[in-house]
């Protein structure tokens, strides 16, 4: 573990001004001004290379979304809430917001995220190549700062896991992560993860998916924003194997509710809890999310949603 390790953290860190330019160069999507992306790439460490399709490749920046006055974690952006046409503004569950990232995170962006980070495209993944290897894939929607994502990672070495985030500082936190505990089996999608399971999951190729603590929208002219939805159960439920599980787990108790009428009422998939109805106790392998902590702190409550595609 310490000799991998050593492998993908590089021993000299690069100048807080130098990793900052070099992520706004893979932000904006073009090279280094002095060359930073030039040359062969750098050996990948770790049993799985990823292959020459996605190594070296810009950071992708997700589909932009415009500001919105509630962002689900009951935060304001304070921008006027003026609906465009549906043709232009697709709803999507998540309003992508800035946010200064640490020296730590912008060097791990730098450094990792051309391994690590995979460019969205509209073709199934190939994961012998991504990951070197055909081991059970779990995918996690909204990783937020990647703690649950690195844990569990680290706990299923004989897992492949795949993290979609649309936020840039969560990203660098995942990755950082990644560095520091020499994890080989993670691979990040900075894109809306219902594009990605649309078009780069192959059906019935999950062994499960985590969605802990998606946004909650709490106002009620944004419960269009929730990502658990009827479209989102059959998608899901498409592409998890016969067996294969999907996990949920969140704080807002009207948005459990409507994770459970919609995962219910999804045909394909049944509810594991006892007797086939309601919520499981919260399983003791899933790892405390920083979401999760907040929402405890406030004296929210948890709600844990587990169902399987039947066979
Ligand atoms: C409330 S946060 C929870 C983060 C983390 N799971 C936790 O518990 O700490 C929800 C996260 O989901 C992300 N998210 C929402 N919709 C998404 C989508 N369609 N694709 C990828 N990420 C999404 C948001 O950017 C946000 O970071």
């Amino acid at each position: 573990m310490r000799a991998h390790l050593a492998a993908v953290v590089p021993p000299a860190l690069a100048p807080r001004r130098a990793a900052r330019r070099l992520a706004a160069t893979l932000r904006a999507g073009g090279r280094g001004p002095r060359g930073h992306n030039r040359g062969p790439p750098r050996p990948a460490p770790g049993p799985a290379p990823a292959s020459a399709a996605t190594m070296n490749q810009p950071l992708p920046p997700p589909t932009p979304t415009p500001a919105d006055p509630d962002r689900g974690d009951g935060q304001q952006d304070g921008a006027p809430d003026t609906p465009a046409p549906a043709e232009r503004r697709p709803v999507r569950s998540f309003v992508l917001r800035g946010g200064r990232m640490g020296t730590g995170q912008l060097r791990a962006l730098a450094e990792l995220g051309p391994r690590f980070v995979l460019p969205f495209a509209a073709a199934p993944l190939d994961r012998q190549s991504v990951f070197g290897r055909n081991a059970p894939l779990l995918l996690e929607i909204g990783f937020g700062m990647g703690d649950a994502t690195a844990a569990v990672a680290q706990a299923l070495p004989d897992h492949d896991l795949l993290g979609c985030e649309v936020h840039e500082a969560g990203v660098g936190a995942l990755l950082k992560l990644v560095g520091e505990r020499g994890l080989a089996n993670v691979r990040i999608l900075r894109h809306d993860a219902v594009e990605v399971l649309r078009e780069m999951i192959a059906p019935a190729s999950l062994a499960g998916v985590h969605i802990w603590f998606p946004d909650p929208w709490h106002k009620k002219r944004h419960h269009k924003r929730r990502l658990v939805q009827p479209p989102l159960a059959a998608l899901l439920a498409s592409r998890l194997a016969p067996g294969g599980y999907l996990h949920c787990a969140t704080d807002w108790q009207p948005y459990a509710e409507q994770m459970l009428a919609v995962l219910s009422a999804e045909p394909l998939l049944l509810n594991a809890a006892a007797g086939g109805v309601g919520y499981v106790a919260r399983p003791a392998w899933r790892p405390l999310t920083k979401f999760e902590a907040r929402g405890l702190r406030l004296g929210h409550g948890v709600w844990d949603l587990v169902f399987r595609r039947s066979s």
